[in-house]
Protein backbone atom coordinates (compact mmCIF):
# COMPACT_ATOMS: atom_id res chain seq x y z
CA UNK A 1 0.00 0.00 0.00
CA UNK A 2 1.38 3.17 -0.85
CA UNK A 3 0.66 6.39 1.83
CA UNK A 4 0.93 9.85 -0.24
CA UNK A 5 -0.09 13.00 1.70
CA UNK A 6 -0.54 16.53 0.62
CA UNK A 7 -0.25 20.00 2.34
CA UNK A 8 -3.95 20.42 0.46
CA UNK A 9 -6.67 18.69 -0.99
CA UNK A 10 -5.94 20.69 -4.32
CA UNK A 11 -2.56 19.40 -4.22
CA UNK A 12 -4.43 15.86 -3.25
CA UNK A 13 -6.94 16.26 -6.33
CA UNK A 14 -4.47 16.93 -8.98
CA UNK A 15 -2.59 14.08 -7.85
CA UNK A 16 -5.57 11.78 -8.06
CA UNK A 17 -6.68 13.37 -11.22
CA UNK A 18 -3.22 12.33 -12.77
CA UNK A 19 -3.70 8.98 -11.78
CA UNK A 20 -7.56 8.48 -13.15
CA UNK A 21 -6.94 10.32 -16.29
CA UNK A 22 -4.28 8.26 -17.09
CA UNK A 23 -6.32 4.95 -16.25
CA UNK A 24 -8.84 6.61 -18.41
CA UNK A 25 -7.02 7.34 -21.17
CA UNK A 26 -6.07 3.35 -21.91
CA UNK A 27 -8.03 1.17 -24.08
CA UNK A 28 -12.26 -0.02 -22.28
CA UNK A 29 -11.28 1.64 -18.92
CA UNK A 30 -13.80 0.42 -16.10
CA UNK A 31 -13.37 2.70 -13.77
CA UNK A 32 -15.27 2.04 -10.06
CA UNK A 33 -16.81 5.54 -9.00
CA UNK A 34 -17.79 6.76 -5.38
CA UNK A 35 -19.64 9.53 -4.49
CA UNK A 36 -19.32 11.77 -1.19
CA UNK A 37 -18.35 14.82 -0.88
CA UNK A 38 -14.70 13.61 -0.61
CA UNK A 39 -14.95 12.86 -4.73
CA UNK A 40 -16.80 16.10 -5.99
CA UNK A 41 -13.46 17.83 -6.16
CA UNK A 42 -11.77 15.21 -7.91
CA UNK A 43 -14.90 14.72 -10.87
CA UNK A 44 -14.61 19.07 -11.01
CA UNK A 45 -10.76 18.13 -12.13
CA UNK A 46 -11.38 15.91 -14.52
CA UNK A 47 -13.88 17.61 -16.21
CA UNK A 48 -12.31 20.50 -16.45
CA UNK A 49 -9.91 18.65 -18.26
CA UNK A 50 -12.42 16.82 -20.62
CA UNK A 51 -13.10 20.15 -21.63
CA UNK A 52 -10.29 21.94 -22.26
CA UNK A 53 -9.28 22.21 -26.31
CA UNK A 54 -7.26 19.24 -28.02
CA UNK A 55 -4.54 18.41 -27.61
CA UNK A 56 -4.57 19.05 -23.96
CA UNK A 57 -7.83 17.82 -23.59
CA UNK A 58 -6.51 14.14 -22.27
CA UNK A 59 -9.60 12.77 -20.33
CA UNK A 60 -11.33 9.56 -21.69
CA UNK A 61 -14.66 9.76 -23.01
CA UNK A 62 -17.38 7.21 -24.20
CA UNK A 63 -15.74 7.30 -27.55
CA UNK A 64 -13.01 5.00 -26.39
CA UNK A 65 -15.08 3.00 -24.22
CA UNK A 66 -15.06 4.14 -20.68
CA UNK A 67 -17.57 2.52 -18.72
CA UNK A 68 -18.66 3.23 -14.82
CA UNK A 69 -19.62 1.36 -11.63
CA UNK A 70 -21.19 2.39 -8.86
CA UNK A 71 -20.34 1.66 -5.45
CA UNK A 72 -23.66 2.19 -3.40
CA UNK A 73 -26.75 3.34 -3.49
CA UNK A 74 -29.76 4.07 -1.08
CA UNK A 75 -32.69 1.57 -1.15
CA UNK A 76 -35.77 3.02 -2.98
CA UNK A 77 -34.47 5.65 -4.67
CA UNK A 78 -34.97 5.12 -8.81
CA UNK A 79 -32.27 6.69 -11.05
CA UNK A 80 -33.91 9.78 -11.57
CA UNK A 81 -34.37 10.64 -7.77
CA UNK A 82 -32.03 14.06 -7.67
CA UNK A 83 -30.20 12.17 -4.28
CA UNK A 84 -29.69 8.81 -5.72
CA UNK A 85 -25.67 8.34 -5.76
CA UNK A 86 -26.28 7.42 -9.56
CA UNK A 87 -28.20 10.97 -10.83
CA UNK A 88 -25.32 12.95 -8.47
CA UNK A 89 -22.53 11.21 -10.62
CA UNK A 90 -23.92 11.37 -13.25
CA UNK A 91 -24.37 15.49 -12.64
CA UNK A 92 -20.93 15.32 -10.84
CA UNK A 93 -18.87 12.98 -13.58
CA UNK A 94 -20.79 11.35 -16.36
CA UNK A 95 -22.35 13.98 -18.33
CA UNK A 96 -19.32 16.25 -18.06
CA UNK A 97 -16.50 13.71 -18.95
CA UNK A 98 -19.20 13.16 -22.15
CA UNK A 99 -19.95 9.47 -20.24
CA UNK A 100 -23.10 8.30 -21.94
CA UNK A 101 -25.92 6.94 -19.51
CA UNK A 102 -25.92 3.56 -20.55
CA UNK A 103 -22.32 3.28 -19.72
CA UNK A 104 -22.87 4.72 -16.24
CA UNK A 105 -23.60 0.55 -14.26
CA UNK A 106 -25.23 0.31 -10.43
CA UNK A 107 -27.17 -1.54 -8.30
CA UNK A 108 -30.85 -0.87 -9.27
CA UNK A 109 -32.30 -0.38 -5.81
CA UNK A 110 -35.79 0.23 -6.65
CA UNK A 111 -36.28 -3.11 -7.87
CA UNK A 112 -38.78 -5.12 -5.88
CA UNK A 113 -36.37 -7.89 -5.69
CA UNK A 114 -33.32 -6.64 -3.87
CA UNK A 115 -31.51 -9.83 -3.40
CA UNK A 116 -31.64 -10.95 -7.13
CA UNK A 117 -30.86 -7.52 -7.90
CA UNK A 118 -27.32 -7.76 -5.59
CA UNK A 119 -27.02 -11.28 -7.58
CA UNK A 120 -26.81 -9.53 -10.78
CA UNK A 121 -24.94 -6.51 -9.59
CA UNK A 122 -22.10 -8.84 -8.18
CA UNK A 123 -21.85 -10.99 -11.45
CA UNK A 124 -22.15 -8.05 -13.66
CA UNK A 125 -18.90 -6.40 -11.68
CA UNK A 126 -17.05 -9.23 -11.56
CA UNK A 127 -17.44 -9.87 -15.55
CA UNK A 128 -16.06 -6.36 -15.94
CA UNK A 129 -13.73 -6.24 -14.00
CA UNK A 130 -12.65 -2.89 -12.19
CA UNK A 131 -9.52 -1.09 -13.20
CA UNK A 132 -9.18 1.52 -10.63
CA UNK A 133 -11.97 1.59 -7.46
CA UNK A 134 -12.36 5.00 -6.05
CA UNK A 135 -12.90 4.64 -2.60
CA UNK A 136 -13.58 7.64 0.11
CA UNK A 137 -13.96 6.88 3.75
CA UNK A 138 -16.71 7.12 6.63
CA UNK A 139 -16.03 8.44 9.97
CA UNK A 140 -16.73 5.08 11.27
CA UNK A 141 -14.58 3.63 8.89
CA UNK A 142 -16.96 2.12 6.35
CA UNK A 143 -16.09 1.74 2.65
CA UNK A 144 -19.22 1.78 0.28
CA UNK A 145 -21.63 1.18 2.32
CA UNK A 146 -19.71 -1.20 4.36
CA UNK A 147 -20.46 -0.86 8.17
CA UNK A 148 -18.36 -2.08 11.02
CA UNK A 149 -18.83 -5.82 11.37
CA UNK A 150 -18.97 -6.29 7.59
CA UNK A 151 -17.10 -9.30 6.82
CA UNK A 152 -13.56 -8.36 4.87
CA UNK A 153 -14.90 -11.53 2.10
CA UNK A 154 -18.69 -9.75 1.60
CA UNK A 155 -20.43 -9.31 -1.50
CA UNK A 156 -23.06 -7.02 -2.98
CA UNK A 157 -25.76 -7.04 -0.51
CA UNK A 158 -28.55 -4.88 1.16
CA UNK A 159 -26.83 -3.32 4.06
CA UNK A 160 -28.80 -1.41 7.14
CA UNK A 161 -27.09 2.30 7.61
CA UNK A 162 -25.72 2.84 11.31
CA UNK A 163 -27.24 6.29 12.57
CA UNK A 164 -23.90 8.14 12.29
CA UNK A 165 -23.57 7.47 8.35
CA UNK A 166 -27.21 8.68 8.36
CA UNK A 167 -26.28 11.33 10.39
CA UNK A 168 -23.50 11.99 8.46
CA UNK A 169 -25.34 12.18 4.60
CA UNK A 170 -28.50 13.83 6.56
CA UNK A 171 -27.69 17.42 4.63
CA UNK A 172 -28.81 15.94 1.18
CA UNK A 173 -32.07 14.61 2.19
CA UNK A 174 -33.17 17.26 4.68
CA UNK A 175 -36.27 17.48 5.83
CA UNK A 176 -36.76 13.89 4.85
CA UNK A 177 -35.03 11.37 6.56
CA UNK A 178 -32.05 9.67 5.06
CA UNK A 179 -32.91 5.91 3.51
CA UNK A 180 -32.26 3.21 6.63
CA UNK A 181 -30.92 0.65 3.92
CA UNK A 182 -28.54 0.98 1.07
CA UNK A 183 -27.31 -1.93 -1.59
CA UNK A 184 -23.66 -1.88 -0.99
CA UNK A 185 -20.65 -3.38 -2.95
CA UNK A 186 -19.10 -5.72 -0.63
CA UNK A 187 -15.69 -5.83 0.93
CA UNK A 188 -14.64 -8.88 -1.05
CA UNK A 189 -16.37 -7.01 -4.65
CA UNK A 190 -14.35 -3.71 -3.66
CA UNK A 191 -10.97 -5.91 -3.75
CA UNK A 192 -11.45 -7.55 -6.62
CA UNK A 193 -10.85 -4.39 -8.63
CA UNK A 194 -7.72 -3.77 -9.72
CA UNK A 195 -6.10 -0.96 -8.13
CA UNK A 196 -8.05 0.73 -4.78
CA UNK A 197 -7.15 4.78 -4.73
CA UNK A 198 -8.81 6.21 -1.41
CA UNK A 199 -9.18 9.51 -0.78
CA UNK A 200 -9.55 11.40 2.50
CA UNK A 201 -9.30 15.03 3.50
CA UNK A 202 -10.36 16.83 6.45
CA UNK A 203 -9.59 16.43 10.15
CA UNK A 204 -12.54 14.55 10.72
CA UNK A 205 -11.32 11.79 8.68
CA UNK A 206 -8.20 11.51 10.48
CA UNK A 207 -9.39 9.37 13.27
CA UNK A 208 -11.23 6.66 10.63
CA UNK A 209 -7.32 6.72 8.41
CA UNK A 210 -5.38 6.41 11.04
CA UNK A 211 -7.42 3.29 12.10
CA UNK A 212 -7.79 1.64 8.71
CA UNK A 213 -4.16 2.41 8.00
CA UNK A 214 -2.19 1.50 11.13
CA UNK A 215 -4.92 -0.54 13.23
CA UNK A 216 -5.80 -4.02 12.93
CA UNK A 217 -7.25 -5.11 9.42
CA UNK A 218 -10.68 -6.00 11.01
CA UNK A 219 -14.44 -6.00 9.99
CA UNK A 220 -14.85 -3.14 12.89
CA UNK A 221 -12.94 -1.17 10.39
CA UNK A 222 -13.87 -2.08 6.75
CA UNK A 223 -11.27 0.14 5.12
CA UNK A 224 -8.62 -1.67 7.02
CA UNK A 225 -9.08 -4.15 4.43
CA UNK A 226 -7.97 -2.38 1.92
CA UNK A 227 -4.62 -3.19 3.52
CA UNK A 228 -5.26 -6.94 2.12
CA UNK A 229 -5.22 -5.64 -1.83
CA UNK A 230 -1.75 -6.20 -3.81
CA UNK A 231 -2.32 -2.34 -5.16
CA UNK A 232 -3.88 -0.05 -3.22
CA UNK A 233 -2.74 4.19 -3.04
CA UNK A 234 -4.07 6.45 -0.41
CA UNK A 235 -4.05 9.89 -1.38
CA UNK A 236 -4.33 12.02 1.84
CA UNK A 237 -4.47 15.91 2.89
CA UNK A 238 -2.18 16.92 6.00
CA UNK A 239 -5.30 17.28 8.35
CA UNK A 240 -6.56 13.29 7.46
CA UNK A 241 -2.80 12.28 7.74
CA UNK A 242 -2.76 14.35 10.99
CA UNK A 243 -3.14 10.98 13.75
CA UNK A 244 -0.96 9.15 11.83
CA UNK A 245 2.14 7.88 13.51
CA UNK A 246 4.63 6.91 10.18
C1 LIG B 1 -20.65 7.64 2.09
C2 LIG B 1 -20.67 6.74 0.84
C3 LIG B 1 -19.29 6.40 0.39
C4 LIG B 1 -18.39 7.57 0.65
C5 LIG B 1 -18.20 7.76 2.13
C6 LIG B 1 -17.50 9.04 2.50
O1 LIG B 1 -21.62 7.37 3.01
N1 LIG B 1 -21.40 5.52 0.98
O2 LIG B 1 -19.33 6.01 -0.96
O3 LIG B 1 -17.14 7.34 0.05
O4 LIG B 1 -19.42 7.63 2.80
O5 LIG B 1 -18.32 10.14 2.22
P1 LIG B 1 -17.79 11.63 2.18
O6 LIG B 1 -16.82 11.70 1.07
O7 LIG B 1 -19.02 12.47 1.90
O8 LIG B 1 -17.18 11.92 3.49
Amino acid sequence: MEIRVFPSVDEAVLEAADMVERFISGAGPVLGLAAGATMKPLYAELARRHNQPEPARRCADSRIGLRAYLLDEYVGLGPDDQRSFRNTLMCEFARPVGLAEENVCGPRASEVDLAQECERYEASIREAQVGIQLLGIGVNGHIGFNEPGSPLDSATRVVELSEQTREANSQVFAPDPVPAQAITQGIGTILSAGQLLLLAFGNHKAAPVQQALEGPITPRVPASAIRMHSCATVILDAAAASKLSG
